[in-house]
Formats: structure tokens, C-alpha cells, sequence
């Protein structure tokens, strides 16, 4: 197999004495969905930080596009071609929709074309996003404070497709959001993969990460304690009883 576009190789993450991350490795490739499933407070945020460079490891080291990530401020990783979807959505509620899509554009995203370089990806720009989220077309002019909140998750979305990404970092986008809205979440996740991007994704929700992940950690107190396909965690009984709170075996 080729070389992972992501490497987490054995990390551990602080906050101050706290020591979260406990020596974590992953790997994720070009166009696939890794999910990182976990309880409250397992350490899930902490990895997409870590990842990002908001939270730079201590010790251990994430390797982006065969180049390590070590001592580089968050911009210049996301200039590299990762953007993140945050948990919470965290758009900006006065500033309207157009607003909160264009706002990458103007710092963050990298040349047009640089992020298609292979000529099979799709460059995204505003007219591209609005056709993959007609609900956004529709409310382009309204504030993101107006927005429900499964249209502040696709807004989230949208703007990091913006940036024109080859990883998006997503922080549990199903949090709070209905069940006909996580569906949709999931066909959007899936329609990201389709257009080449890979998609990081920590969760809670066991169903959706199931549904989408081409492969699956289980995050404890800052361990992995599993990692396999979504059939193989079907298997895995003491890990769904133990660590996700899911009894019974099979699909
Ligand atoms: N800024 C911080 N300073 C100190 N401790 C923190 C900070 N952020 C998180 N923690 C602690 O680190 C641990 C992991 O937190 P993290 O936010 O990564 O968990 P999580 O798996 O994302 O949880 P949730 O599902 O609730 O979002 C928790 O014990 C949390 O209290
Ligand atoms: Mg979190």
C-alpha cells in the first residue's frame, strides 16, 4: 500500500501535568475515513489537536504528507492541506453564510489547483459548495446564528472544503443534531470521501462511525484500546460492552 497521507506515530499530549494522550499511533490513507470512537473526555478533541498543532504532542511526532508536522503553527499545517470541522460547529453567528464560507479563502486556503494538483479532484470555490449544499444556497445572505443546526454543520463543512483540503479533521459533527440530520451528515461524509478527500473523524455516535469509517480506533483514557475494520469491531464484544456502552454482536 502506498505511504499514509496521515501518521500518527505514538504521541503523548499534555495540558499542563495533565497528561492526556498516552502513546497514540494511527495511520490514514489518500480518500479513506478513519474514525476515532470514544466516551466523554477519552481524549478524541485532544487528538484532532494534537493533529492540528493546536496542542502539539510532546513527545512522538505526526507525519502530514511524508513531512513532519514538529513545531509548526497550526496556519502553516493548514496551508499544507488539512482544515478542521470543530466539535461545536463554531461558526461565526453574525457573520452570514457567503461570509463564513469566504473567510478561509481569504487566509488560510491554498492556491486554486494546488489542492486538484493530480487533475481527478474537484477545485472547490463557492458556486461548487452552494450545489453540494442547496439548503446553504438558499440561506446565503442570512446569518449563522439563523441556521438550525444541521445547516451549521454542512456550513462547517463547506468551509473547510473551501480551504480545498486532502484531510478534514472532523470533531464529532453528529453531536446534538436529530437523527434524520445524522443521516445526512453520513452521505455528506461520504460524498467528501467520493471527491478524494480523506476525513479524520472522532465520534460518539457507535452507528454513524460504523456506517462511514473504513477503519476504527477505540480511544480510553487516552489509549487506543482496539483498532480494526467495522466488521472486525462487530467482533470485538468486550470492546463494545466495555468501551462504547453497545451490547450484542453483529449487524
Ligand atoms: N484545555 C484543557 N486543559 C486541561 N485539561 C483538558 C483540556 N482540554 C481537555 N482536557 C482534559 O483532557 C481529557 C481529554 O479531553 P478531550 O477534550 O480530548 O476529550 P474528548 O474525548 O474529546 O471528550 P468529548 O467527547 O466530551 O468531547 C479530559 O480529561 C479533559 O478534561
Ligand atoms: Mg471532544
Amino acid at each position: 500500500m502506498s505511504e499514509p497521507l496521515l501518521s500518527v506515530r505514538e504521541i503523548h499530549t499534555y495540558y499542563g501535568d495533565s497528561y492526556v494522550l498516552q502513546g497514540v499511533s494511527l495511520d490514514l490513507h489518500e480518500g479513506r475515513i478513519v474514525a476515532i470512537l470514544g466516551r466523554n473526555g477519552m481524549g478524541k478533541t485532544t487528538l484532532i489537536r494534537s493533529v492540528a498543532g493546536l496542542t502539539p504532542p510532546r513527545e512522538g511526532d505526526v507525519i502530514f504528507k511524508g513531512r513532519s508536522l514538529r513545531g509548526q503553527p497550526p496556519y502553516a499545517i493548514a496551508q499544507q492541506g488539512m482544515a478542521i470541522v470543530p466539535q461545536g460547529r463554531r461558526i461565526f453567528r453574525s457573520l452570514s453564510v457567503r461570509e463564513n464560507l469566504l473567510l478561509p479563502t481569504s487566509r488560510l486556503a491554498r492556491p486554486s489547483g494546488a489542492a486538484a494538483a493530480d487533475g481527478q479532484r474537484k477545485v472547490w470555490d463557492l458556486d461548487e459548495v452552494l450545489k453540494e449544499f442547496p439548503q446553504l444556497a438558499e440561506r446565503i445572505d442570512h446569518p449563522g446564528a439563523a441556521l438550525s443546526g444541521g445547516e451549521q454543520q454542512m456550513l462547517a463543512v463547506g468551509r473547510a472544503l473551501m480551504a480545498n483540503p486532502d484531510l478534514i479533521l472532523m470533531d464529532e459533527p453528529s453531536e446534538g443534531l436529530a437523527p434524520r440530520l445524522v443521516q445526512q451528515i453520513e452521505e455528506i461524509m461520504k460524498n467528501v470521501r467520493e471527491h478524494g478527500h480523506a476525513i479524520l473523524l472522532v465520534e460518539q455516535n457507535f452507528a454513524l462511525a460504523m456506517a462511514v469509517a473504513d477503519f476504527i480506533y477505540v480511544v480510553a483514557s487516552g489509549r487506543f484500546v482496539f483498532h480494526g475494520t467495522p466488521q472486525e469491531l462487530w467482533g470485538a464484544a468486550e470492546i463494545l460492552d466495555h468501551h462504547l456502552g453497545v451490547s450484542g454482536g453483529g449487524p
